[in-house]
């Protein structure tokens, strides 16, 4: 099995933990496209989607689906029972780094909004401590500098992901060098720096299961 066929299988199987007829949260990156194509073919009734980036907008409504606006969403009281998204990194907390695809922030705010974090990954992503995989912090572009001394000031080496502008309009800062062995801290102190919009910690709220693919199947995984 290549990666494409793990990530595949590992979009099938969230499928199956969808909620008929109710409004479901899309993450994004290759593995949450292969989860929509997945997803939608699948015939599964609901009530249309929350998407998290322009990406996974463009490809919902590609198969034909419904996206929804989540402010009217939550402005309903319509629930989502689950999200399904993928991860950079993810530990056996179900702590993950993500925003390798630059689409952290309103990640963040789907996942905010659901009830259930379904985390789909392949088994590379499995890490026992974050910070391999360079942070990805959005950046209100003034605050670029600032924000890179802080960061090294942290122990961790800045760069600007060069020609990259999120679908916020903003810079992506990518913090290399960090072992990060308290994942809900520092989440919560670098997004108290003026200037960063999120970072792509995903401690304070982390998945609720995982699904990782390996060569043997696909495993569900709950926090240790
Ligand atoms: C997008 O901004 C990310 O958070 C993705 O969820 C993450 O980068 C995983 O992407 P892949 O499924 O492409 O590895």
């Amino acid at each position: 099995m290549n990666q494409d066929d793990l990530k595949r299988a590992v979009a099938r199987a969230a499928v199956e933990l969808l909620v008929d007829d109710a409004v479901v949260g899309v993450g994004s990156g290759s593995t949450v496209d292969l989860f929509i194509d997945e997803f939608v073919r699948s015939g599964r009734r609901f009530a249309g989607a929350v998407s998290s980036s322009e990406n996974s907008t463009k490809r919902l409504r590609g198969h034909g689906a419904v996206v929804l606006d989540l402010n009217d969403v939550v402005a309903s009281g319509q629930p989502i029972p689950v999200h399904v998204d993928g991860a950079d990194e993810i530990d056996p907390g179900l702590r993950m780094i993500k925003g390798g695809g630059g689409a952290l922030t309103r990640e963040k705010i789907v996942a905010a909004a659901a009830g259930r974090f379904v985390c789909i990954v392949d088994q590379s992503k499995c890490v026992d401590v974050l910070g391999n995989f360079a942070l990805p912090i959005e950046v209100i572009p003034m605050a670029r500098e600032l924000v890179c001394r802080a960061l090294r000031e942290i122990g961790a080496t800045p760069r600007v992901r060069e020609g990259f502008v999120t679908d916020n309009g903003n810079l992506i800062v990518l913090a290399a060098g960090l072992s990060i062995t308290d994942p809900v801290a520092l989440e919560t102190q670098i997004n108290q720096w003026p200037g960063v919009v999120t970072n792509g910690l995903f401690a304070r709220r982390p998945a609720d299961l995982v699904l990782v693919a390996t060569a043997d199947g696909v495993e569900t995984r709950r926090a240790r």
